[in-house]
């Protein structure tokens, strides 16, 4: 780390000290999302790290910004995360935008006044995002939009969508992507999802019935949104990758401050073997998914983005997440199962990181078609 990235990430680490962390515990368990949170974020300008500054941006790199979630991660996955998909939805505006569209929704999200959603998956179209069913169908200036989103991140909190629609044939060349505004008529929320974890951030599905979208709206060509979604995908997978390693950390500092103070048969847990090997894996793998996630970072920040370590990164950061939040309740026994202490908030919020912006399963079918592809490269 820098000297620039440890005083960006020192005075985060106070911001989310005296604005997220007193509120986690009831905010979890009442389910609460707070707006003033994130706009205080924004204001602190980390909800546009990676965008140019003439978009509002803070014009940072891809590293920098793993470092800001990490450390929002360690205090609240929830609202890293409700970054993390707000920016995924700014770079592919940035990428995939013209200039209209890029000067009209970016400076809003960059400064955290708004929030930005991504909406690909459906309930019979998950990891098989290429057989979605919501149709946009062209009509005079524009388009209708007809389908039902399932299980989207920041659903009814979020003003500007990024919606993946088919407006062609069959699978994925038939799907375009389109920006859509909260406030649309034919555009509204469905059910709110109840969840395991992830309770400060609100999962709905987002319901269009002949919902019309101006032209302008549309993302590059028709059938190009399957581009457009994997492309920030990528990206996206190592903003999870890097809240993972938030995870990880936090729930490893818990573990070591409490091992070295809580004292059984007149010793101090830490001073048992048994669990030093335990502490010890716990701060390896943490430490691996943290180079991994750099690694992948790297490869965005110098244009050449990498989808095989940006899946890796994703699969290695979030396992290892689950695996060490796990072992920290263990490690802390009978309260870590409680809500006295927030390791097993950080064991809840850590498994749904295995699952959104593809499963584990599938970043192990994105990376073995990269090894294919590499082989027979090779030949
Ligand atoms: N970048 C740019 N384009 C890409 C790409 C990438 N990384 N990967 C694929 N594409 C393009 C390809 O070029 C291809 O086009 P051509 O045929 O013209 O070359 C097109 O997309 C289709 O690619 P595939 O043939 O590989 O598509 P597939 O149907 O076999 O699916 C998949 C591939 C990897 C399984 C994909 O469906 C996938 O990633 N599934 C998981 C879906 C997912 O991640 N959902 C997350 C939901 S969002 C979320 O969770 C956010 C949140 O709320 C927190």
């Amino acid at each position: 780390m820098n000297e620039f990235q440890k005083e960006l990430t020192g005075a985060l680490r106070k911001f989310c000290r005296e604005n997220i962390e007193p509120h986690m515990e009831h905010d979890d368990h009442e389910g609460k999302f707070r707006m003033e949170i994130f706009k205080g974020l924004g204001d602190y300008g980390v909800t546009g790290v990676t965008l140019p500054t003439e978009f509002g941006g803070a014009g940072l790199t891809y590293l920098d910004y793993c470092y800001v979630l990490e450390e929002i991660a360690k205090h609240s996955v929830p609202y890293a995360v409700t970054v993390s998909v707000s920016s995924m939805v700014q770079t592919i505006i940035k990428e995939y935008g013209n200039k209209s569209q890029q000067e009209k929704y970016l400076p809003k999200l960059t400064s955290g006044e708004e929030i930005g959603a991504f909406a690909l998956s459906e309930s019979h179209a998950g990891s098989d995002a290429g057989a979605l069913k919501t149709t946009a169908k062209k009509t005079t200036g524009g388009y209708l939009l007809n389908g039902t989103k399932m299980w989207i991140t920041s659903g009814g909190i979020a003003k500007t969508y990024i919606v993946m629609a088919r407006t062609g044939g069959e699978g994925s060349k038939g799907v375009s992507a389109f920006i859509v505004r909260d406030g649309e008529k034919g555009f509204t929320f469905g059910k709110a999802e109840k969840k395991m974890g992830w309770k400060t951030s609100p999962t709905r599905e987002l319901v269009f019935e002949n919902c019309f979208v101006p032209d302008e709206n549309l993302l590059l060509t028709e059938g190009k949104g399957f581009t457009v979604a994997m492309g920030g995908l990528d990206r996206g997978r190592v903003a999870i990758a890097a809240i993972g390693v938030g995870c990880s950390q936090r729930a490893l500092d818990e573990s070591i401050k409490y091992a070295l103070t809580r004292q059984q048969f007149k010793q101090p847990i830490f001073d048992f073997q048994g669990l030093q090997f335990m502490l010890s894996d716990m701060a390896t793998e943490t430490e691996a998914s943290r180079l991994l996630v750099h690694a992948a970072a790297h490869s965005i920040d110098n244009n050449a983005t990498d989808s095989k370590l940006c899946s890796m990164a994703k699969l290695k950061a979030t396992d290892t997440a689950m695996r060490v939040t796990t072992d920290a309740v263990q490690v802390l026994g009978g309260v870590g199962y409680t809500s006295e202490y927030p390791v097993e908030r950080f064991m809840r919020d850590a498994k749904v990181l295995q699952i959104v912006e593809g499963t584990n399963q599938i970043q192990r079918v994105v990376i073995a078609r990269h090894l294919k592809k590499e082989n027979e490269h090779h030949a």
